[in-house]
């Protein structure tokens, strides 16, 4: 198996990283109208979400390999008075109990592995998941360029390494289509998935599309 591998986010110097996405605003309200109440952040990052989350008054816990995106996370938490609990910890192992949390939040991280990894990931998110608990994650799809048009280093089937400098160097990157997708979530009520193509970044042309699940872990 792959490696796991964080990001290099010492030299990450893209506010975009900083904002939530414009989906977790909406999963935010909808999460408070159904009353949920506790959400794990897996893959947090500097903690966009963790903070948006927090200060709706839900019970938030984030995750990541990275200690630098986990210290940033703690010091943004303490300047805006809030509580998450926050671990650095590999996804392919989540420190919490079975059917612990309500919700999951999984945004552009769960692809950080290979298959042997991302079989380990969802099988440690649908123990931690309670039985109904929801789930937003993102994938990264098969018709993206850097994956269709290869020119990167393959270990499996579904699997690339990025090599480009930058702080995604050397990290493993999964990718899937939809039949991946429905043999890989038959634990799951799947309600959504779209297929977005970001086209165009930082003033060029871009060839990168992500799946963005939204599924519900079925009672056993
Ligand atoms: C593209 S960033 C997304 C960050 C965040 N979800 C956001 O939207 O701002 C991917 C994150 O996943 C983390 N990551 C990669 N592999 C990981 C693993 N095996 N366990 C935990 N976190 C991991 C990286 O360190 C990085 O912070």
């Amino acid at each position: 198996m792959t490696e796991s591998r964080e990001w290099k986010w010492e030299i990450v110097n893209e506010s975009i990283w900083l904002a939530p996405c414009e989906e977790s605003y909406f999963y935010c309200e909808k999460w408070k109208k159904s009353r949920k109440k506790s959400i794990l952040d897996i893959g947090a990052g500097l903690g966009r979400h963790a903070i948006l989350f927090a200060k709706n008054n839900f019970e938030v816990a984030a995750i990541d390999l990275s200690e630098f995106g986990i210290n940033y996370l703690n010091a943004w938490k303490e300047q805006e008075q809030l509580s998450i609990c926050t671990k650095v910890c590999d996804m392919k192992k989540i420190p919490f109990q079975d059917h612990f949390f309500d919700c999951i939040w999984a945004y552009h991280s769960i692809s950080h592995t290979d298959s042997l990894g991302f079989s380990e990931i969802l099988e440690e998110i649908e123990r931690v998941l309670k039985p109904e608990g929801e789930i937003y994650l993102s994938l990264s799809s098969k018709d993206s360029g850097f994956y269709s048009k290869g020119g990167y280093p393959q270990v499996d089937e579904n699997t690339i390494i990025k090599t480009d400098e930058g702080p995604e160097k050397g990290i493993p990157h999964y990718y899937v289509d939809l039949d991946d997708i429905f043999a890989l979530f038959n634990n799951f009520k799947i309600e959504s998935i779209r297929h977005v193509d970001d086209c165009y970044r930082n003033g060029e042309i871009y060839d990168n599309k992500h799946y963005f699940i939204y599924a519900r872990l079925l009672q056993k």
